[in-house]
Order: C-alpha cells, then structure tokens, then sequence
C-alpha cells in the first residue's frame, strides 16, 4: 500500500525503480524467525532471491543463514558478514573454483547434487587435506502443483541424485576419506500455496532418512529447501502464514534427537516488500486493445514474460475506479515484454506513476541489461 507522501516523494525521481518498504521486510523476518523459533528450526535464506545489500543486511541481523548457489553468492554472504557455519552452497553445477573457494572458507556445508560432484569435492579437499561436509540432495519425485517452470522435485528435473542412485552414493560416501556426510536436502520447487504438498514432503523424507540411518549413516540434518509461496493477488495481506507452514514439518517429519531441521526460504521472505515503479510513457488507444506504455520492462521484471507469471499492476496517480482495459507493456522490442494484458485500471495518461506489486523476489536479481538498458535503481522507505 502506497502513502500520499510516498506518491509525492516518488515525483522527485527518476523511473524506473525498485521500491522497498524496509519496515514489512523487518516484519516479515521477525515473524518469521519467532515462528522458526518455536521448534527450534534453523533458517538460510535463499539468496537467489533477492541479494539486494540492504535487505541482506537486514536478514543477516535476524540471525538467519544463507543458502548460496554460485561462488558469487558465497562470496557476497561471507562479505557481508553471515556467519561461515550457517552458509550452505547448493546448486547442480558447481564449478572447480567455486568449490575451491567454498572449501578455503570452510562454509558450513555443501549440498551435493550427484555423485560425481561427490567425487570431484572429495578430490579437491583431498588437495588441500580438508574434509567438507556434505549434504546429499535427492529428488524425491513429489509434485509441488506449481508451475511447471518452477517445479524441481519431479524424476524429470535434473536437481538432485535420484532414489534409484543411492545405493551408488552411499558407497561412494563410505568410500570418500575427505567427506563428512551430515544429512540430506530437498527442495521440491517454487511458489507452492498448498501446504499439503510440504506433508507428503514430509513423507518422503523420513524414508529418505530410514534408509540412510539403515546403512549406518547418522542423519544429523534434515534441510526441506523452501518454496513457501506469496499471495501475488494479494499484495496488502503480505505476511505469510509461517506458524502453519513450520508447524506441518514439526507435525509430519520423524525429528530424532540431536537432529537440526533447516529451511531455505526465498520467496516468502522477500516478495512482499518490494514493487516495481514505473512511469507512463505513452497511452496508445487502438480499436481492437488499449496499451499503456511504461519505462520499465521485462529487463528490469521478467517473471511475467518468462513464467506468464501474474504481478498486481496499480495505477497510484489515478486511483481505484476502473474505466478502461489496457495492456500493460514495457519498452523492449518483445512482443512478450508485458505485464498485463486487458487489465482494467483507471483512465490513464502520459506521468501517471504504475506499481508492480510483489516483486521483491526473483525480480531485481533477474534484472538483464538486453537492449543495453540502464542499471535498475533501488529506493527505500522506512515507512
Ligand atoms: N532452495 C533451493 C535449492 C532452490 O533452488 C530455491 C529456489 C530455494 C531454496 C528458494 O525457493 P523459494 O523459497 O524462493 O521458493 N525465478 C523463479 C523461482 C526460481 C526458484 C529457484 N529455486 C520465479 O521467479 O518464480
């Protein structure tokens, strides 16, 4: 929700840009922590999602982790200060040097993605006489019921070592001098609103567990990965309900004694406390489609052109009343450069300020210079 005195601030700069409201992120995370903190679970945010230095600070403060998927990330957490023994390094493709990079920092764990990786980590700590931590992530053929594009826990994805390679992989953990294996990963996918999916998450991995404490391992963590979905239709009810999420794992998982449950939330973290602020360009109205014409585009926002993905869109200028229905489209010369069509919104003109609600994840970090667009800008409100 947008104040007066934030619509006339905005009329001093310069569109297109990020607006974050500070104060629902620090809401948002202490809610979050609080409920964590209920069954004792561990938090790494998932830094993909937004690594924004401001709002990182703020998630460091709360004490949560970080879960990193490149060199970059790893590297950009440990600068920023998260503590070395809550990073985790995930991903399917870790390069050589990335792996160096993470065993020379001694982070708190890898989360392996196949055996081969296995093989090529238990090398390189061997080089340097080090022992890494390993997590193993396993594709545990779940349906996350999201969109296709964002599911990852299906035998058709390429995360994770599959059941069927198990067998293969404890040998090759027995067999690894350089590997300390601590537990084992999942993370079924993106955006999941049915929280029911996390029960047969759940499921799932205790049998995952059984079967590794069967072999003779001790399975000291169980890290579910993220996926909590935002109400993108919704942008003002913008806490989501992290009790109920926390409390389906409390509820479904075996949790032995000694063993650490931990989270990799992304999304629901972030994805509220930021909207994308544009200006109207130009109004075009044709006889078959009125288009409304923004400064920003899918370079700086590509969910919608990449995922069909569904933002908000407000006109701030005008208001509530809605005359007409436009395409909302951005200045890139794609024809799926849009974030809206026939969206009904107010009559509007040439300065009217537009939001993009809900797009504080996977929005700024996606953001691409094509068409050798400029840098998107971010701004900040306490509010
Ligand atoms: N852990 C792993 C291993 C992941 O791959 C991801 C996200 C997360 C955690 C965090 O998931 P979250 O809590 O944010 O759902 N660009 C897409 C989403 C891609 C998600 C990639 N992985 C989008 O804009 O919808």
């Amino acid at each position: 929700m947008f104040s007066n005195k934030d619509i006339s601030h905005f009329a001093n700069l310069e569109t297109p840009f990020y607006y974050y409201d500070l104060s629902l992120l620090q809401d948002t995370l202490n809610t979050c922590a609080d409920a964590a903190k209920l069954y004792n679970f561990h938090v790494h945010y998932a830094m993909k999602a937004n690594f924004n230095q401001t709002v990182l600070q703020k998630i460091k403060a709360v004490g949560f982790g970080a879960d990193c998927v490149s060199g970059g990330e790893v590297t950009k957490a440990i600068e920023l200060g998260f503590d070395k023994n809550q990073i985790v390094f995930a991903g399917v493709g870790k390069s050589d040097k990335e792996i160096n990079y993470a065993l020379d920092q001694d982070i708190f764990c890898f989360n392996v993605e196949s055996v081969q990786e296995l093989e090529v980590i238990n090398e390189l700590a061997a080089k340097k006489g080090k022992v890494a931590r390993v997590a193993i992530r396993i594709n545990p053929n779940v349906d996350a019921h999201t969109h296709h594009n964002i599911t990852t826990g299906l035998d058709e994805n390429k995360f994770g070592v599959n059941a069927w390679d198990l067998p293969q992989c404890a040998e090759t953990l027995r067999a690894s001098a350089n590997i300390e294996f601590i537990g084992i990963h999942f993370h079924i996918g993106s955006q999941i609103t049915n929280l029911d999916v996390y029960k047969n998450l759940c499921v799932r991995v205790n049998e995952f567990a059984l079967w590794f404490e069967e072999r003779g391992f001790t399975v000291k963590v169980l890290n579910v990965g993220g996926g909590l979905g935002i109400d993108y239709h919704n942008p003002d009810h913008q806490i989501p309900d992290f009790k109920s999420y926390f409390k389906i794992f409390s509820e479904f998982l075996e949790i032995k004694t000694g063993q650490e449950v931990h989270f990799e939330l992304g999304r629901a973290i972030v994805g509220q406390c930021a909207s994308l602020i544009s200006r109207v360009l130009y109004v075009k109205n044709g006889k078959k489609k009125n288009f409304v014409i923004l400064d920003a585009g899918m370079t700086e926002l590509m969910r919608p052109a990449l995922y069909q993905a569904y933002h908000k869109i407000e006109n701030l200028t005008r208001g509530n009343e809605f005359a007409l229905k436009y395409d909302i489209v951005g200045p890139i010369c794609e024809s799926t450069d849009c974030f809206g069509k026939e969206v009904e919104q107010p009559e509007s003109f040439r300065g009217d300020f537009y939001a993009i609600r809900s797009a504080g994840a996977y929005g700024e970090v996606m953001a691409s210079k094509y068409n050798l667009r400029d840098e998107i800008r971010s701004v900040y409100s306490e509010g």
